[in-house]
């Protein structure tokens, strides 16, 4: 698939973005007049401490929820307002996300696994392109001997690789990894991390990473932290 973000506009624009949430105990406010730019081919890293709002501005950057009040523009597309079936079409042309959990379909082999999303954003593609361009992906993340494998069947780096080949594989302009070595021991996520870096930096990707690792978050072009949903760029990487 081509990739459509053209160079002069930002992929990401977000501008004075709340986020909030009606509980029986009144309003709770979750994000607070958050403003993100990020350009084509940037990695940032987003850091901040556990319930500051990482993972929900994530959701509204891949319009999987809705700021209350403020401007949420990916890839030149305005999220607010927008009708689920046109969310769909635009995460499914603009974005790749890797989860910590790793969120692979238990009953699928590794070649599925990362095919359906290909099939999902590519419906054009014969089963059999599919299967070989899946394949493909799976080998550029060395799991070329593991095809057959369903995910029980895998280690948890194993698992994250797959993850990452499902998020790339319809080469997206952007994409968004919620603590994608959470799960990993160090040495195998600085493995999946790696992976994850030279995947993006190779195909001019933009990336926009939740982590908790100060180490990965310094390999990261910039840095900004989250402190009970406010944003702010951190000057000091480490
Ligand atoms: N659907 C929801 N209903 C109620 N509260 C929510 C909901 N989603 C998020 N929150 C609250 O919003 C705050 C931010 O949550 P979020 O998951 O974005 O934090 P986070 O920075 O990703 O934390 P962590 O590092 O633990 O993953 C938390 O206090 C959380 O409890
Ligand atoms: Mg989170």
């Amino acid at each position: 698939m081509e990739q459509v973000n053209s160079s002069t506009q930002p992929i990401i624009n977000a501008s004075n973005v709340n986020y909030s949430l009606e509980v029986a105990s009144g309003t709770l406010h979750i994000l607070r007049d958050v403003s993100l730019r990020v350009e084509p081919a940037e990695v940032v890293a987003i850091v901040g401490p556990s319930g500051s709002g990482k993972t929900s501005l994530l959701m509204l950057l891949a319009g999987l929820e809705q700021a209350t009040t403020g401007s949420v523009i990916v890839n030149g597309e305005e999220l607010s307002g927008k009708s689920e079936d046109d969310l769909a079409q635009f995460r499914r042309k603009t974005l790749g996300i890797v989860f910590q959990s790793f969120h692979l379909i238990p009953s699928l082999n590794t070649v599925d696994n990362v095919g359906l999303a290909l099939e999902i954003a590519a419906p054009e593609l014969s089963m059999a392109e599919v299967r070989q361009k899946a394949s493909e992906a799976l080998e550029t993340v060395g799991l070329g001997a593991r095809l057959d494998h369903r995910p029980s069947a895998l280690s948890g780096g194993e698992q994250q690789r797959v993850g990452l080949a499902r998020a790339m594989i319809a080469n997206p302009p952007l994409l968004l990894a919620d603590e994608p070595t959470g799960n990993l021991d160090q040495k195998t996520g600085e493995m999946v991390i790696e992976l994850l870096f030279n995947l993006a930096r190779e195909r001019g990707t933009s990336v926009v990473l939740v982590t908790h690792d100060p180490k990965l978050a310094a390999r990261a072009d910039r840095v900004v932290t989250m402190t009970q949903g406010e944003l702010a760029e951190k000057l000091d990487k480490r």
